[in-house]
């Protein structure tokens, strides 16, 4: 019997590439560019399963087409936001994602950003690599102490509760969470977290708000004018999440008139286009959508896909089915 033709549509880890080739006939995209949509509509008559990854946009539109082979789309990530899930299943296709593998990774950057942010260590680096670092003075790139203060944690899922132990553990901090419904008592006692039923409520009593929460119409805009004007101005905006939760055009206006000390951001609205007027900002930590991007974590994101894909074509649940 013939494998099933599965299309990679950018560069995995080696390993994975080579564990994937057992079991289909895989075709990999060799020049590692991002697909246009031609290319991704066309791939959904070839192929019979399809594995994207947050840069391949799969809107409606694109199951439109009166014959479609591709029976799964196997996700090369946690987010979906970017295919458009109730348009494929019409189409009877099952699309999967990566949960828990890359839980520890993005909480680990969401750590770097505060770390980074607090102890000001990007305008650090920048100082001194422009030949700007004169020696040691008392007053010098002064930060803010990160042990002991509050952490508020938008979105307790897997991610959002691994930063809360990291930082509750590791740092001492205080966590106050805000989610759709609290977390068991018991969870809650051993992280010494609160619940916040408004999220107002958690930014004005944070010193540091780290986003977790996935891109969706309830969370969209989350961060807007109204929002952002409960921070305090000592505290400091962390998004590992999605760009789409924060109106970038208000944190930059918060942060340009300083009513808040600044952000650590890894995920912006129009990736990988940023405005100037972030760029032009010193209280800013800036990361490349760098979550998962570790060997570890990218590697165990195929083997992930892969278990998918081989549950599905054995005719069994897969086990990431969204
Ligand atoms: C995820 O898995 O959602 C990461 O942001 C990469 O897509």
């Amino acid at each position: 019997m013939s494998k099933p033709r599965v299309l990679v549509t950018r560069r995995w880890p080696e390993s994975v590439e080579k564990a994937m080739a057992i079991n289909f006939e895989v075709t990999l995209n060799d020049d590692d560019h991002a697909m246009s949509a031609d290319e991704l509509a066309k791939a959904l008559q070839e192929y019979d399963a399809v594995c994207p990854c947050v840069t391949d946009s799969m809107p409606q539109s694109l199951f439109g087409a009166s014959f479609i082979k591709t029976r799964i789309i196997g996700n090369y990530g946690v987010g979906f936001d970017h295919i458009a899930i109730d348009a494929a299943k019409s189409k009877g296709i099952v699309v999967t994602n990566t949960p828990d593998v890359l839980t520890d990774a993005t909480a680990d950057l969401a750590m770097t950003l505060m770390l980074m942010l607090a102890r000001r260590a990007g305008e650090g680096e920048r100082q001194l690599r422009a030949g700007q670092w004169h020696g040691w003075y008392p007053t010098h790139l002064m930060g803010t102490q990160v042990t002991g203060k509050s952490l508020g944690i938008v979105g307790m899922g897997r991610i959002g509760k691994a930063m809360a132990e990291k930082a509750h553990f590791g740092f001492g901090m205080k966590i106050l969470y805000h989610n759709r419904k609290p977390i068991p008592e018991s969870e809650e006692r051993r992280l010494n977290a609160e619940y916040c039923t408004e999220l107002t409520w958690l930014m004005s009593r944070s010193d540091f708000v780290s986003l977790h929460c996935p891109s969706s119409p309830r969370t969209k805009g989350m961060v807007n004018e109204k929002t952002l004007a409960c921070m305090r101005p000592d505290a400091f905006l962390i998004n590992t999440s999605r760009g789409d939760v924060v109106v970038e055009k208000a944190l930059i206006k918060f942060l340009q008139k300083g009513l808040i000390a600044g952000a650590g951001l890894d995920v912006y609205d129009n990736e990988p286009e940023l405005p100037e007027a972030l760029l032009a900002l010193d209280n800013l930590v800036l990361l490349p959508h760098l979550g998962s991007a570790t060997k570890e974590t990218r590697t165990a994101m195929g083997m992930r896909v892969l278990g998918n894909l081989n549950a599905f074509f054995n005719g069994e649940e897969p086990p990431d089915k969204l």
